[in-house]
């Protein structure tokens, strides 16, 4: 199968190696020249316990001529959607499927609007990845990938989900995935903000009574928002006990948050806790936890970045 993987942090790196090393020929498609010349330089590296796998990238960079690939992942940040769509337009070919493993949710929409949705999978992965360096990734832990149809009527996954799972990356197709989908972002709303603005790895917040009450009323207001989409993620109690759960088993993890905002960069908030405070109004639900952290996230990027 000719794939293409774009963006490569972490998650991109990662499923490159896995799939290369299955025995594909995976292109990765950096963001500019500078960062396909950065990451030439040395093997991908993948550090797995005491191991170390190597595996020489193919890489391109945009613009890119028409390369017919069967199937195009996108593992930017939600905020790079709309230029890794860009990136990707001139090398879809008539039955070319695009897949999303980004977080939050906004990616999916933007995808599905610029390649229709006949050609689109949403998915989700828990795969723990922290990037250490350009082309140097952590592998923290094996999660389960899920993937299905962004839209109804759209492609199912099966055969994309088969061939990650038989390259060592565990994924299931599912049609409910925006279950799925928002069950992560659950646990990103509480999670990702509150260890940027405490400036704390993720394992503290399941020790600490103040933060596992806003985990409660965070998760709150998401199942509720999730219902009016048509999501049920169960009770309020249970969900913000599932949230600590993740906190506890990722205790030594600094959220992707809490990295984006002490290097500097753009967090992913208007994806996540911006994107259930958007859809609480649209729906009448009042939404202040997510409302504030939100803001706070986007203040907290403005001083860093200044
Ligand atoms: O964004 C993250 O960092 C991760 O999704 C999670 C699960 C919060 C673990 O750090």
């Amino acid at each position: 199968m000719r794939i293409a993987i774009v963006g490569p942090g972490a998650i991109g790196s990662l499923f490159y190696i896995r799939l290369s090393l299955a025995g594909h020929q995976p292109w990765l498609i950096a963001r500019d020249e500078r960062q396909a010349r950065a990451l030439s330089q040395t093997p991908l590296t993948l550090l797995e316990g005491e191991s170390s796998l190597q595996v020489k990238a193919k890489i391109l960079c945009p613009p890119l001529e028409s390369y017919p690939f069967d199937l195009v992942l996108i593992a930017t940040k939600a905020q790079d959607t709309k230029r890794a769509a860009e990136t990707a337009l001139p090398a879809l070919g008539p039955s070319t499927l695009v897949l999303t493993l980004q977080n939050g949710l906004g990616p999916q929409k933007i995808l599905l609007d610029a390649f229709g949705e006949g050609r689109v999978l949403a998915g989700t992965t828990a795969q723990g990845a922290t990037l250490l360096a350009p082309g140097v990734v952590r592998h923290g832990g094996d999660g389960e990938t899920y993937l299905g149809p962004a839209a109804k009527g759209g492609p199912s996954g099966e055969e994309i989900a088969r061939i990650l799972s038989l390259a060592g990356l565990k994924a299931s197709a599912t049609p409910e995935i925006f279950t799925y989908i928002w069950r992560k972002l659950a646990i990103n709303c509480a999670i990702n903000p509150l260890t940027a603005i405490l400036g704390v790895q993720n394992g503290e917040l399941a020790k600490n009574n103040a933060a596992k009450k806003i985990i409660a009323k965070v998760a709150g207001e998401v199942a509720a928002v999730a219902l009016k989409e048509g999501v049920d993620l169960g009770e309020e109690g249970q969900l913000a006990e599932k949230i600590i759960l993740v906190a506890e088993a990722t205790a030594q993890n600094r959220s992707s948050m809490l990295q984006d905002v002490a290097a500097g960069r753009l967090t992913e908030t208007d994806f996540i806790n911006g994107a259930v405070a958007a859809l609480g109004k649209k729906h009448s639900i009042p939404c202040p936890l997510n409302e504030t952290l939100h803001e706070m996230i986007k203040a907290l990027e403005a001083i860093k970045r200044s």
